[in-house]
């Protein structure tokens, strides 16, 4: 069992508003690959999607170099069928012990929002409500030309599947580099970072705008920051309580020290 500091215990007990944004650190311990670590750039680990020769060939691609929309125009199959190697690796994961420690928080804490950057949906899938999906969803489709879900698709590997309604090249729906974030839940994530007394900064490197300066405005609305992340970032000297180490160990420690 982690020794918290006696006063963010204190705190977090009678807290009742926090936001909490987290980023690819959280899903890490579920075998998903953050997006700055130091191995090549997949999305998963090579040993755990059981595709190893689909891994190798996509880890000669950057995720900054598929991930806009330049890249889609240039090469929309090239980009279609990195996604669709991504959400196969996405449905073959489970959430860990700190997707459900936070799910578990949300019903301690009466205001809760959780924001997050991840495109995965493990959050929800650990039984969390309020989640802002600040860039998108990978397991949902739209089109690229009229905006339109798309429920079913055809994976022909000859194309890119077309819309039903507008004949349009089908995406995912996510938010590509170079893209505005979605602003209802942006304007969302920001009244919450406004409103709250306690916010978290959870396995993000800190360094995507706009997500990362939302760390920066709850403190000059007079929050305490907590940051749980496995090494130092940019945020780190900045937070009232810094706690090193895996999301996945720390957060079910510290709801059972607060709450239990
Ligand atoms: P990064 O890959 O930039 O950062 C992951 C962070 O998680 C790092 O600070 C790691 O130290 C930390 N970390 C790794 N494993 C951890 C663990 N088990 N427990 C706690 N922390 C851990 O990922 P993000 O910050 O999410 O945007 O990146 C932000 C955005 O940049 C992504 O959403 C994506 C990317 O480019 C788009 O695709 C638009």
């Amino acid at each position: 069992m982690i020794d918290f500091p006696a006063d963010l215990l204190s705190l977090l007990k009678k807290t009742s508003r926090a936001a909490v944004l987290t980023g690819a650190g959280v899903s890490q311990e579920s075998g998903l690959r953050t997006f700055r670590d130091s191995q090549p750039a997949t999305a998963l680990r090579q040993a755990q999607d059981g595709n190893s020769a689909q891994a190798g060939l996509w880890s000669q691609y950057k995720p900054e170099d598929l991930a806009t929309p330049e890249a889609f125009a240039r090469d929309p199959k090239l980009v279609w069928d990195w996604y669709s190697f991504r959400r196969e690796a996405v449905k073959a994961v489970r959430p860990n012990a700190g997707h459900y420690a936070l799910a578990e928080m949300e019903k301690r804490i009466p205001n809760f929002t959780l924001i997050t950057q991840n495109v995965d949906g493990l959050h929800r899938m650990a039984g969390s409500l309020n989640v802002l999906e600040l860039h998108g969803n990978i397991t949902r489709v739209r089109c690229s030309k009229c905006g339109m879900l798309a429920e079913i698709w055809g994976d022909d590997l000859e194309s890119v599947p077309r819309c039903e309604k507008c004949n349009g090249y089908l995406r995912p729906d996510v938010v590509w580099f170079g893209e505005s974030l979605p602003p209802v839940e942006l304007q969302k994530a920001v009244n919450a970072t406004r409103e709250c007394q306690v916010f978290f900064s959870i396995g993000t490197s800190g360094v995507v705008q706009p997500a990362a300066s939302l760390a920066h405005a709850a403190r000059s609305n007079g929050a305490v920051l907590i940051e749980i992340n496995a090494d130092p970032t940019p945020l780190t000297a900045h937070v009232d309580f810094a706690i090193q180490g895996k999301s996945g160990e720390i957060l079910p420690d510290l709801v059972k020290a607060v709450w239990e």
